[in-house]
C-alpha cells in the first residue's frame, strides 16, 4: 500500500511531478522515460450498437493460450476469442471496447473498473496491463514509483482477493468456486439450474466463512468488499444468455471452467449499467452484514458473519 500510495501523491503533487518529469510537457504521448514511450489513455465512446448480439461471432474463435500468453482472474474468455489481444497484455482502449463488444457491459462502468485495475496493477504510463501476472510486456513505471516489477491483474489483493467465489485465496491455492458449486453439481439437472441472487448469497456466505476458517492470514479489506460483491452480481448480470436473462450452471461453467464462450450465448440485450450492478450487491450486502476485517496474528477470525441456511429454500 505504500508504493500505491505513492502513485496518488505522485498524482496530487505537482513538486513531485515536476521532479519525476511524469506529467511534464511536451505531451505524453511522445515522452520517453526509462526507455518507454508515454500513452495517452483515451475514453472510447459508448458503442451505439447495443442490441442483442450472438457472442463470439466468427472472427473471434477460440484458440487456447499458449505457455507465454497471459492469464489470470478475469478477462480469459476475451482474450482466448481475440477481443482484446490473445497474448494477455492490452491497452485500457483494447479492454474497453472489447468488455462493450463482447458483455455489452455500459463504457462507464467497464471503464471505471479497468481505470482501477490499470492504475494499481498496470503500467498506466505505457497505458498496458496484464490480465495475469509479471510480464516482461508491461514494464514497471518509470522511476520504479510502484515497485520494480508491475504485478498484473493477477497481483494479490488489489482486484483478485480473498474471499473470492471464482479463484483460488492465494493463500489456499485451491478453487472456491468449484467447492461452491460441488452440492449442485453432485445433483441431476444441476447444470441447467438457474443461479439467481439468493443463491450468489449463499455462495459468497459460504465462500467467507470457509476462507476465514481455512486461511491464518484471510482479510477482507473495505476495498475488497465492493470488489467482491461487484464480481459476484457479474455472475448472473453479465454471464447471463441475453435472450432469456438466465444464467445457468454450464453457461457459467463454460466461462469459468472452459474460460470460453458458452455454444449459442447471447450477450445482455442493452447495456449492463453501474445501476444494474449496485442493485445486485445491495441485494448482497443486505443479507450478509460484514463489516470489513482479518484474521489476527494468531489466525483467530476477527470477523464475524451471521450464519445461517447457505439459501433460501425458495433458491434451491
Ligand atoms: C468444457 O470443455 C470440455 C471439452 O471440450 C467439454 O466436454 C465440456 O462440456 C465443457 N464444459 C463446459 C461447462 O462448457
Ligand atoms: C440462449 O437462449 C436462446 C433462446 O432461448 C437459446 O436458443 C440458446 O440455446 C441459449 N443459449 C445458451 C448458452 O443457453
Amino acid at each position: 500500500m505504500r508504493s500505491l500510495s505513492s502513485v496518488f501523491l505522485l498524482l496530487l503533487s505537482s513538486t513531485w511531478a515536476a521532479a519525476l518529469d511524469i506529467r511534464a510537457d511536451p505531451s505524453p504521448t511522445t515522452e520517453v522515460q526509462d526507455g518507454q514511450t508515454g500513452t495517452l489513455i483515451v475514453l472510447p465512446p459508448q458503442a451505439t450498437e447495443t442490441g442483442l448480439k450472438q457472442i463470439p461471432d466468427a472472427a473471434h474463435p477460440f484458440v487456447a493460450p499458449g505457455p507465454d500468453d497471459q492469464r489470470g482472474p478475469a478477462l480469459n474468455t476475451l482474450a482466448n476469442h481475440g477481443y482484446i489481444p490473445r497474448n494477455g497484455i492490452a491497452s485500457f482502449e483494447e479492454i474497453s471496447l472489447a468488455m462493450m463488444e463482447a458483455f455489452n457491459l455500459e463504457l462507464m462502468l467497464g471503464a471505471n473498473m479497468l481505470a482501477n485495475n490499470i492504475l494499481t496493477q498496470g503500467n498506466p504510463f505505457a497505458n498496458k496491463i496484464s490480465i495475469g501476472g509479471v510480464s516482461p510486456l508491461v514494464p514497471p513505471l518509470p522511476g520504479q514509483i510502484d515497485g520494480p516489477v508491475t504485478g498484473g491483474i493477477a497481483k494479490h489483493g488489489r482486484f483478485e482477493g480473498d474471499a473470492s467465489m471464482t479463484r483460488a485465496d492465494a493463500f489456499i491455492g485451491d478453487n472456491r468456486l468449484a467447492a461452491a458449486w460441488k452440492v449442485w453439481r453432485q445433483r441431476p439437472g444441476r447444470e441447467q439450474h438457474r443461479l439467481q441472487c439468493c443463491n450468489l448469497i449463499g455462495m459468497k456466505k459460504q465462500n467467507i466463512m470457509m476462507d476465514q476458517a481455512a486461511n491464518p492470514k484471510f482479510e477482507f479489506a473495505a476495498r475488497r468488499l465492493n470488489n467482491a460483491y461487484a464480481e459476484a452480481s457479474l455472475l448472473i448480470d453479465v454471464f447471463a444468455n441475453g435472450t432469456t436473462k438466465q444464467a445457468t450452471l454450464s453457461i457459467i461453467g463454460s466461462f469459468f471452467r472452459n474460460q470460453t464462450f458458452p455454444p449459442n450465448w447471447f450477450r445482455a440485450a442493452s447495456p449492463v449499467t453501474g445501476a444494474i450492478v449496485a442493485n445486485t450487491v445491495s441485494q448482497i450486502v443486505a443479507a450478509i452484514p460484514v463489516q470489513p476485517g482479518r484474521n489476527n496474528a494468531q489466525g483467530v477470525p476477527a470477523l464475524r458473519i451471521t450464519t445461517g441456511p447457505r439459501t433460501s429454500p425458495a433458491c434451491l
